[in-house]
């Protein structure tokens, strides 16, 4: 059936401006004032919200085996979370296990499609290089997988030598791929990892101090020459220390293509939470650093050195032991608790798919450090570009899917937390938290998925999206 969203205001990237939206099946037909329609249709009075693109978040892992677990959220779970926050679309990696690629996404979307509850595409990990890899690389851009992630750090297990991230950068060069780098040193870290255990050291913060910026701020410049030499475009993930910014703004200023994302954790958070007696919440790797890091990034993503905010969303209980309710049935998941004693058994990750957009509206766009415009660009336009998504998804226009969310900017919740966010794990990072602006409505494909509190959506209405290659550098 046709839809009418009238009365409110819609923010794209770069306008704001007051019109009815008209929507035909899973398309925006229509954008005016005062559109007439002759059928049968359903009218949406949003007077007072602002309309948005959904969000789409390309940095998330669901399901994700790591540590004798598994990240809590699945392709269900993380799916509603993420909806419930405004985030219609997410990008989840595919984890190599072979050298024959294609069977390892064929293995991910037996886990991902049928669960699927807003749209997702897929990544690949790069982690073991040889010829057959180079040679199955190509596969991929059929599959509308367009982004190769590879690291510098996880030595023995992820990280692939320079070299190898070299050859998988000109082949990235040649069809298209953008490559994604995890910027660490990985030999640094094992060496401080030996000598913390060694001396007695088991607790949380040992994470962080065994994973110094420095290695990251090095690995940033690394993987800025091996673009700068391969001629392919990189894309910095998870960007957490003003020194990686540094390295990401000079080489933008040579006109390098590179390119880079932070993600919430980052922008709030620092080492000394990691102190905390519950400290293995906010374990995730790399590991949040200090105070004047998340000022060198709000910078960055003020004066454009970063284009994306994502989550690197990869939940864990804090206590997999002690069951909680999620749609009414019990749930245990083992989580932080596997290394209660040795961080190293931690395992690595943290749950924010849905805070973005909720957290990010009220501390950047309320607080006046961002414009709504500029907040649009970070969690939807800017993403959509990067990842050949783009005009389907990140916009409002005629044409693109009809990714909606109205979005409630005088909402105020007094004490937001993990019984508000959706997230199928037993805390929240931001647990407390007073937030102004929240979802009021999500629309996925032109379907209400989420009213309020109320979820509409349902498990396989997620649809793939292939992606284009050779997408854009901005
Ligand atoms: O701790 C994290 N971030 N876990 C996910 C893996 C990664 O490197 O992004
Ligand atoms: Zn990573
Ligand atoms: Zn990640």
């Amino acid at each position: 059936m046709v839809k009418v969203i009238r009365g409110g205001t819609i923010i794209t990237s770069s306008e704001t401006y007051s019109a009815d939206l008209l929507i035909e099946g899973e398309k925006i037909v229509q954008i005016g004032k005062n559109l007439s329609v002759s059928e049968n249709f359903e009218q949406f009075d949003v007077t007072g919200k602002l309309i948005l693109p959904g969000g789409v978040d390309v940095h998330t892992h669901f399901d994700l085996p790591m540590f004798d677990t598994v990240s809590s959220d699945d392709h269900y779970t993380g799916h509603k979370a993420a909806a419930f926050g405004g985030t219609t679309t997410v990008i989840d990696f595919v984890p190599q296990n072979s050298d024959q690629l294609i069977r390892d996404v064929d293995d991910w979307h037996a886990k991902a499609d049928h669960k699927a509850a807003i749209d997702f595409g897929f990544h690949m990990n790069i982690t073991a290089f040889n010829q057959n890899v180079a040679d199955t690389i190509p596969q991929l851009i059929p599959e509308g997988i367009t982004t190769l992630k590879v690291f510098t750090a996880y030595n023995n297990r992820l990280r692939l030598l320079d070299g190898d991230i070299f050859r998988t950068m000109r082949i990235a060069k040649e069809y298209g791929f953008l490559t994604m780098l995890h910027a660490e040193n990985g030999d640094v870290i094992d060496i401080l990892v030996e000598e913390a255990l060694a001396a007695g050291h088991f607790e949380p913060v040992y994470h962080a101090l065994t994973r110094p910026a420095w290695g990251a701020v090095e690995a940033v410049a690394r993987g800025v020459s091996l673009s700068a030499q391969s001629g392919a475009p990189l894309y910095i993930v998870h960007m957490n220390a003003a020194g990686e910014a540094d390295q990401l703004q000079y080489a933008r200023e040579l006109g390098l293509p590179v390119m880079g994302e932070t993600c919430p954790q980052y922008l709030f958070f620092n080492i000394d939470h990691l102190r905390r007696p519950d400290g293995a919440k906010w374990i995730c790797s790399p590991p949040m650093r200090t105070e004047e890091d998340n000022e060198g990034l709000w910078l960055a993503l003020k004066n454009g050195t970063i284009q994306v905010i994502a989550t690197d969303h990869c939940p864990f209980f804090y206590d997999g032991k002690m069951p909680i309710q999620y749609e009414g049935q019990p749930i245990t998941i083992p989580g932080k608790e596997l290394g209660k004693d040795n961080f190293t058994k931690i395992p690595n990750g943290l749950p924010c798919v849905g805070d973005r957009l909720p957290v990010l509206w009220t501390e950047s766009v309320s607080k006046g450090r961002i414009t709504p415009n500029q907040f649009v660009a970070l969690m939807s336009t800017n993403p959509a570009k990067i990842f050949g998504l783009y005009p389907q998804k990140g916009s409002i226009l005629p044409g693109s899917d009809a990714d909606i969310v109205i979005w409630d900017p005088k909402m105020k919740i007094p004490n937001y937390g993990v019984n508000w966010s959706h997230h199928r794990t037993d805390y929240n990072l931001f647990e407390g938290w007073v937030l102004q602006g929240y979802t009021d409505k999500v629309f996925l494909r032109g379907k209400l998925i989420v009213d309020g509190q109320h979820w509409l959506g349902n498990s396989g209405q997620g649809k793939y999206i292939k992606r284009t290659p050779f997408a854009t550098v901005m």
